[in-house]
């Protein structure tokens, strides 16, 4: 299985900014369904070594904290914009929660993760994107706002790939402070 460790956004979270969505030619729109913010990609894992990181995720303890989005980017070259993404405001419990599930997952036997964690929640895919296309949208919804939402959890996620996209499912959720 191709897994990985995120933060799920409220349902409402989610459909606002898929509605976000629209505009930019060559951008595949994520669909709510599967928004997330990810704390961790572990890749692919089978056997006894799921076992060991199932087990790992379970000893994080954490109490639950809030998020908020803040602001929109993209990743990628200027001239070949790849991703467009909205950000999440600084949030200390959050990169505590991210560092507690790095240590489990090296716990767990997997190696360490070379690259800074940057929180984010892809929202398009862009192939072909024209860049001053991507950077009106940008401009145009970078200051859209969001209420502070509750995390009460992390969820170890499956990823499933198909020519259509990728999707998400739920494989076990850890709850914090339960
Ligand atoms: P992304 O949305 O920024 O691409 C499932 O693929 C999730 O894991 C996505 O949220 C993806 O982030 C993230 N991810 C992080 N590193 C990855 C990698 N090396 N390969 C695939 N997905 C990765």
């Amino acid at each position: 299985m191709r897994l990985f460790v995120a933060v799920e956004l409220p349902e409402a979270v989610r459909d606002r900014l898929a509605a976000l969505g629209g505009g930019v030619p060559g951008a595949r729109w994520i669909e709510a369904e599967n928004m997330h913010l990810t704390l961790r990609f572990v890749g692919e894992v089978a056997g006894p070594a799921l076992d060991d990181l199932a087990a790992a995720l379970d000893g994080i303890s954490g109490t639950p904290f809030e998020l908020s989005l803040a602001g929109l980017g993209q990743y990628g070259d200027k001239r070949r914009p790849r991703v467009i993404w909205a950000g999440l405001a600084p949030s200390a419990p959050l990169l505590a929660l991210q560092a507690r599930i790095e240590s489990a997952v090296v716990r767990a036997g997997f190696a360490p993760e070379a690259r800074k964690f940057r929180p984010h929640v892809t929202l398009a895919r862009l192939k072909g994107a024209p860049p001053d296309r991507v950077a009106t949208f940008l401009a145009e919804h970078g200051l859209f706002a969001e209420p502070p939402f509750p995390i009460q959890g992390f969820t170890l996620f499956a990823s499933h790939l198909a020519r259509t996209g990728a999707s998400y499912a739920p494989e076990i959720r850890y709850p914090l402070g339960a």
